[in-house]
């Protein structure tokens, strides 16, 4: 089955109701997409005295410009107003014009590109670019993140968890030489589900409400063991333990990792500590971390959330939280991590475009050992977001994406799951309407191009 179509795509019949496929897709746009753009609208104005006290009248200015431009913004979105090419010229700006011109012959020249009527995925994206559009037009306050303060918030929110989670290491650090392999094995696995389930933490599910992580999240994993739909853990372990190449006398080189990132706050916290872990216990030598370019889905991870939250961790007042901050600074000094970024990842593009459109993003992926996805937007991408059957294989619904052996970690929040057991997933939605939006499923989802999955 391979022609399914884009979620949201075409006006749904006004019958359609919430949770049906499309219908969902359809009503985010209409609801959640302006309360977001309300939200930074207020974010803005409440800045207004920043503004001034960082460059006078002129930041000033610049706030009525951004805001006035925003809410013709919403208004455009909520009256369904067609799709307008980018005009600020930023280096992407292009892509995105050649993007709306593809929909535009997609979609036929009877009918215009615009927000109801165009896929969901794409209409999400454009949203964020089109803020970002917004403050670009508008130096002096072009560099302002508006979704910075919900993103700082969640991770002071999550202390507690952050604490928890950076003692576990420490234990497992202070004699990771000592471990079997059984051992080894088994931490992994824990943290990896850390690091799945903390992708329920992000904010644009929540329409930027506080969602952060209160408990240690080591105390439920196994309560949240049934709710994990595809657990393909053990592959990963295994593509990680044949990436170890011989090296000189009688040793061993591990492989590298690269790790997709989603989001800052907790989200982050664990993909760090499961990357610390990777090289302490000699299953990686090196780690990339893809992040975004500029503020995306209210909660994804720049550079500059990157390297504030190591500093956060640097500096807190708990000894294993610094001593994670320390290391982590450390492996970035001594390049064994290293943060990368490119536009691509913040177009509206499926990633089964990369090798075309961004060929240079795809050959680095194709020098890892693994690559992991975190969440629920990379999943959406890494399967175009179609319609696909529950049974289709992730392979085919990756559509030829095959940079390396990769796994996607997310919390189910959108209308799309494949891989699951013939059955499997007529279960799930007989018992539960919103078993694919509500963020309480997850999948730990591999597929290898060496061996067909
Ligand atoms: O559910 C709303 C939504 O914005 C989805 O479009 C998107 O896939 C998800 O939230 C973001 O989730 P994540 O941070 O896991 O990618
Ligand atoms: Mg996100």
């Amino acid at each position: 089955m391979m022609a399914a179509a884009q979620t949201g795509h075409g006006v749904p019949p006004p019958s359609l109701s919430a949770g049906v496929v499309g219908s969902f897709a359809y009503f985010t746009v209409k609801d959640r997409l302006p309360t977001i753009l309300t939200k930074v609208i207020d974010t803005i104005h409440r800045n207004k005295n920043k503004f001034f006290e960082e460059f006078g009248e002129e930041g000033v200015l610049a706030e009525k410009k951004t805001i006035s431009f925003l809410s013709k913004l919403r208004n455009e979105l909520q009256t369904d107003k067609v799709v307008l090419p980018l005009s600020d010229g930023f280096g992407d700006a292009d892509s995105w014009n050649q993007y709306l011109q593809r929909q535009q012959r997609l979609q036929g020249d009877h009918e215009s590109v615009s927000w109801f009527k165009s896929p969901w995925l794409y209409m999400e994206c454009y949203m964020y670019r089109r803020i970002q559009e917004a403050l670009w037009f508008n130096p002096p306050i072009s560099d302002f993140d508006v979704f910075n303060e919900g993103k700082t918030q969640s991770f002071f929110e999550s202390q507690q968890a952050v604490m928890a989670l950076c003692t576990h290491l420490e234990g497992i650090n202070k004699n990771v030489e000592q471990l079997s392999q059984n051992e080894l094995a088994e931490h992994f696995n824990k943290l990896l589900r850390v690091s799945l389930w903390g992708n329920k933490c992000d904010l644009s599910i929540s329409a930027g409400r506080e969602n952060s992580q209160k408990a240690s999240p080591l105390d439920s994993l196994s309560s949240l063991q049934p709710f994990i739909l595809v657990d393909d853990a053990n592959m990963v372990w295994s593509t990680l333990l044949s990436a170890q190449k011989p090296g000189p006398s009688g040793t061993t080189t591990p492989g590298r990792v690269d790790i997709v990132l989603d989001n800052a706050g907790f989200e982050l916290v664990t993909d760090l500590v499961l990357a610390d872990f990777l090289v302490s216990s000699g299953l990686a030598c090196e780690i990339h971390f893809h992040g975004k370019c500029s503020p995306w889905f209210v909660s994804d991870v720049t550079a500059q959330d990157f390297q504030w939250t190591i500093q956060q961790s640097v500096r807190a007042n708990h000894k294993w939280m610094s001593k994670c901050g320390n290391q982590w600074q450390t492996y970035l000094k001594e390049g064994v991590w290293s943060y990368h970024d490119h536009p691509f990842w913040t177009l509206p593009n499926e990633f089964c475009d990369m090798a075309a459109d961004a060929p240079e993003l795809y050959a680095t992926l194709q020098r890892a050992d693994l690559v992991l996805f975190k969440g629920d937007l990379n999943y959406r991408k890494l399967t175009g977001d179609r319609e696909w059957d529950h049974t289709v294989g992730f392979g085919t619904a990756l559509q030829g994406f095959r940079p390396a052996p990769l796994c996607s970690l997310r919390t189910l929040k959108a209308n799309i799951q494949v891989g699951l057991q013939p059955g499997q997933g007529e279960r799930l939605s007989s018992q539960e309407q919103d078993w694919m939006t509500s963020g309480k499923y997850g999948v730990i989802q591999f597929y290898s191009p060496h061996s067909e999955h």
